[in-house]
């Protein structure tokens, strides 16, 4: 089986040193850096844009794991590969016409990803399964950094394991919200190939020891 992907998320990082905490985590073993994208109507939270996005690129190795949470999120796709994004991941809950915005994050040239709610049920994306690169199990509602995990996500992620083994898929699956080292091996054993994590990682002063401790 291959090693799990770790991406922090950007979005527990002091955002005061930005520079220096994605060099911190980038050396302390990071896969991916995992962007949230808030708007203020999709979650009640307003974060960055691709702005931030396009000034972090020049200075890491790390894949951009951009996290759309945002209504209209065809509007900022576009930016968001022109800054450099890896992973494009929007909401099913948030597009209409998601079979053309995936197609269309692909012909951009990045990895599509689609992510739900912890309220929204995996039949919601069965029609994208094979048009997508990348699902993303929230198991927290978005919004925040630091919140608990949702228990319920560990068995959506065996669930969605179980489709792709079936149907013979390719996507990875990433889990995002309330992740550690409590229940990180769960995940994986689950079937998770992604675990975002923000405060486990940027709450912790030693972040090689925090990124280790989730791969365990
Ligand atoms: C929540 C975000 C998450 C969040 C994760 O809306 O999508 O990426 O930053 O933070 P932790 O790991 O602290 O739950
Ligand atoms: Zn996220």
């Amino acid at each position: 089986m291959a090693k799990v992907l770790i991406a922090p998320s950007l979005l527990s990082a002091d955002f005061s040193r930005l520079r220096d905490e994605v060099l911190d985590v980038e050396r302390a073993g990071a896969d991916w850096l995992h962007i949230d994208v808030m708007d203020g109507h999709f979650v009640p939270n307003l974060t960055i844009g691709p702005l931030v996005a396009a000034a972090v690129k020049p200075h890491t190795n790390l894949p951009l794991d951009c996290h759309l949470m945002v209504t209209e999120p065809e509007k900022w796709i576009e930016e968001f590969a022109r800054a450099g994004a890896s992973v494009i991941t929007v909401h099913v809950e948030a597009s209409v016409h998601l079979d053309r915005l995936l197609r269309r994050i692909r012909e951009l040239g990045c990895k599509a990803g689609i992510s739900l709610n912890p309220a929204t049920p995996l039949s919601s994306i069965e029609e994208v399964l094979g048009i997508v690169d990348l699902v993303l199990v929230m198991s927290v509602n978005p919004g925040f950094g630091g919140q608990k995990f949702i228990e319920a996500a560990l068995e959506k992620v065996s669930r969605l394991a179980e489709i792709r083994k079936e149907s013979g898929g390719k996507f990875l699956i990433e889990v995002d919200g309330g992740v550690s080292a409590a229940n990180s091996a769960k995940l994986v054993a689950a079937g998770a190939d992604v675990l975002v994590a923000g405060s486990a990682v940027f709450g912790n002063s030693d972040r090689a020891k925090a990124i280790a401790d989730l791969r365990k």
